[in-house]
């Protein structure tokens, strides 16, 4: 990597549109210049980033203290927008540097699966996988590849802070940024959210991981209340958080809208100060989610760094609160040596962002991996997958625009599709907010390709005659079905919508090998289960999804990925049958809506830490899907389990007993001692992919991770390692755990 020191050349052009743009702002500060390379210890990359702030810090006048605590505005939203909006470069956000001292200033794109606003720019981004779908592949090289792509992506457009890193759990699969998320485990969402983002942050863009904390759904989002005891919270969202920010040291933590335990995220004293910065001992910087940010001193004391998009609060209000005594200096040099500390860290002071043309083909080729190792295929009856081209002469291809491509998730995750939506004539522009976007990848072409021998037929299932007629006629049918997902909405329940399940029905009854396909953001009830020989759950996959999906349906890809949520049968058996109304809801679009609601509307979530497949088990509730399930096109063996109670690791083997070479994801869990509270379920405390050709056997030794068996001691504010003997379980579901040993914790 070449490294340069400032001022660089886009630094300067940065620095001459400043001056252009508000001559005033620098004027009035009256700062004395800090040019040379003697001038400016702090520009020596060899020094610890902690140092480096320090020292700048020490050279800042209040002002431009100030500058570094604010964001400018966000492009595209008139009521957001300030001076120096358009510096924005397109993207959400905009933070000043102080280019005398080579600070750099901090610019912003949401990046949750790819880099946002490509049509409105007139730039090119690859969408990956949706970040649940990258979640299956278990696998954390993937998951760096991922935010690798999208860290060069950001760069190439100029950004040099990303808003991506979504790992709220999946507390209730209705919860419309489910498909933003990591799944409903702590250790295996904050494993991937923490993986992406180590390696999105190692391109040098300012990592940042969201939205903290309790943003389990969007219902009543800017307001809603969410009730969990300090102990539940601790042992489920908070624990998956402090996992990906260990792993990944993000310079950034933006928090949420909601409410938690009575305030507000953004001024939640407990959540940002107690746990986040003097428990978990983090350096960076808190920003707040776009208008999250609701008062000056009280923000400031719970710990907010940055108020983002506007300076509100943390602009002229902020400086009355210095003068007048209710902030002290302290706080603010806090507050910037963390934003401070965020830039040197993350590298963008000494390799700021060039624009060039992005690596189209690798973001092409990484998506296509990824999805490749996302893809869950869920049931397969007489193994009617892969499809046999010697056997299966004609094919029916039905629903879901498939001829022309698949669909994305929505909100400020969108990322645009070359070409604009797919099912749209071309030259749409832009993506509006809250479209359903199509991605130009057409499985139809992409199964052609694969099978040139076979007939393919494309029947775009709105007729439910001639979507019958055509399964009748052909050896095997193919529906595709979509649950479309957004910021700013809850799904109402999980069954698809539009008509999806008569149609998926009627073609099930007019041919005995039907195969579905689902483009899910989140898990999905299937009442034709039975019915149909094949469930492919290829979620939103991104800009290469039918390359991938096509090798996976004829068998050159043999899918190993594994569900990172349960799937229920019903909503009734999650934890709440339904998401509660809140008695008032902002309208229109929420980014422009003021951002307030009634303090009345809370969710209990009773269910504390018994997030997802827990809940299931504990409640002895059989789910239509496991957490942790999926199977291949070969079959795998379990045998001869030890666990080494002093290194803490299981030891075993897997053999693939059938005819393909695979991939397994093996699982191991661990229950707390018989008698403990919350010893009613089992806990994920490792994994490992294990590839094998048919035939062989692996013996591998996984680690045990104790930080999802450690119970939180609130009183004593820390965690508890109960001595007892702990059962551990090997297997490759949740619910399919042939092996067991003890692990003895003395
Ligand atoms: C609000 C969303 O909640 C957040 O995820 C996003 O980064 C900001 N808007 C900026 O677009």
């Amino acid at each position: 990597m070449q490294i340069r020191t400032f001022p660089s050349r886009s630094s300067l052009l940065f620095m001459v549109a400043l001056l252009a743009s508000a001559p005033v702002h620098l004027k009035a500060q009256a700062a004395p210049s800090a040019q040379t390379a003697t001038d400016r210890p702090w520009m020596n990359p060899k020094l610890p980033a902690e140092q480096r702030a320090e020292m700048v810090l020490k050279q800042m006048t209040l002002d431009e203290k100030l500058s570094l605590l604010h964001g400018n505005g966000m492009p595209g939203v008139p009521q957001w927008s300030m001076p120096l909006t358009a510096l924005a470069n397109g993207g959400a956000g905009y933070v000043q540097g102080v280019p005398r001292l080579g600070i750099p200033p901090l610019i912003m794109s949401d990046a949750a699966y790819g880099v946002r606003g490509s049509g409105a720019n007139g730039r090119y981004s690859t969408a990956m996988p949706s970040n649940l779908g990258a979640a299956s592949s278990w696998d954390t090289k993937s998951a760096c590849a991922y935010g690798t792509v999208i860290g060069q992506e950001l760069r190439a457009q100029g950004f040099d802070m990303t808003l991506g890193g979504g790992v709220d759990l999946v507390r209730d699969p209705r919860n419309g940024r489910t498909f933003e998320y990591t799944g409903e485990d702590p250790l295996l969402a904050g494993t991937m959210d923490g993986a992406m983002m180590r390696c999105e942050q190692g391109q040098h863009v300012v990592g940042d991981i969201k939205h903290y904390v309790m943003n389990d759904q969007e219902t009543g989002r800017f307001f809603v209340n969410a009730i969990i005891s300090k102990k539940a919270m601790q042992e489920s969202d908070l624990l998956a958080f402090h996992i990906a920010i260990d792993l990944a040291n993000p310079s950034a933590v933006m928090c949420a809208y909601n409410r938690i335990n009575g305030a507000y995220a953004c001024q939640n004293s407990y959540t940002l100060h107690d746990v986040l910065k003097q428990q978990w001992g983090f350096k960076g910087f808190v920003d707040s989610d776009w208008g999250a940010t609701h008062s000056t001193v009280a923000s400031s004391d719970a710990g907010l760094d940055q108020e983002q998009p506007m300076a509100d609060y943390f602009g002229p209000r902020l400086k009355a609160a210095i003068a007048s005594g209710k902030v002290p200096m302290s706080a603010i040099d806090d507050h910037d040596r963390r934003v401070l500390f965020g830039e040197f860290v993350s590298g963008i002071v000494d390799d700021p962002p060039q624009k060039s043309v992005v690596d189209v083909q690798k973001g092409f080729d990484t998506a296509q991996h990824v999805e490749e190792e996302s893809i869950v295929l869920l049931r397969n009856q007489d193994n009617v997958l892969p499809i046999d081209p010697s056997r299966v002469h004609s094919i029916a291809l039905i629903g879901g625009h498939a001829d022309v491509g698949m669909i994305s998730g929505g909100g400020s995750a969108q990322v645009d599709p070359p070409g604009g939506n797919a099912i749209l004539p071309p030259g749409q522009g832009a993506t509006r907010w809250q479209e359903h976007i199509w991605f130009p990848t057409s499985p139809l072409k992409a199964l052609r390709a694969a099978l040139p021998q076979t007939k393919i037929t494309f029947d775009p299932g709105t007729d439910l005659a001639s979507a019958e007629a055509l399964a009748k006629q052909s050896d095997v049918a193919i529906v595709f079905a979509s649950q479309w997902e957004s910021e700013g909405m809850d799904l109402p329940d999980l069954m698809l919508p539009h008509g999806q399940n008569d149609l998926i029905e009627r073609v099930a009854a007019a041919n005995p090998h039907t195969i579905v396909v689902l483009e899910s953001g989140s898990a999905v009830m299937m009442p034709w289960i039975d019915k149909v020989d094949a469930v492919v759950e290829a979620w939103f996959p991104g800009s290469a999804g039918h390359k991938a999906l096509a090798n996976v349906l004829v068998g050159k890809v043999n899918p190993s990925g594994k569900l990172p949520i349960t799937f229920p049968k019903s909503d009734d058996q999650l934890p709440h049958a339904t998401i509660p109304k809140p008695p008032a809801m902002p309208r229109g679009n929420p980014l422009g809506t003021p951002i307030t609601g009634p303090m009345s509307y809370t969710v209990h979530y009773t269910e504390g830490p018994e997030v997802g497949y827990k809940w299931f088990e504990a409640q002895h509730k059989e789910p239509l899907f496991p957490f942790g399930y999926g199977l291949s096109y070969t079959t795998y063996k379990y045998a001869g389990l030890t666990v080494d109670s002093a290194s803490k690791t299981a030891r075993f083997t897997v053999t693939n007993t059938g005819n393909r070479a695979g991939t397994e994801i093996a699982e191991v869990y661990a229950q707390l001692p018989h008698g403990m509270e919350e010893s009613d379920y089992k806990r994920l405390v490792g994994w490992k992919r294990i590839t094998l050709q048919p035939g062989e056997s692996q013996t591998v030794t996984v680690p045990i991770d104790t930080r999802t068996l450690k119970t939180y001691n609130t009183a004593q504010t820390a965690w508890d390692f109960a001595p007892g003997a702990y059962a551990v379980y090997v297997g490759g579901s949740s619910a399919s755990t042939p092996l067991t040993a003890t692990l003895m914790i003395h």
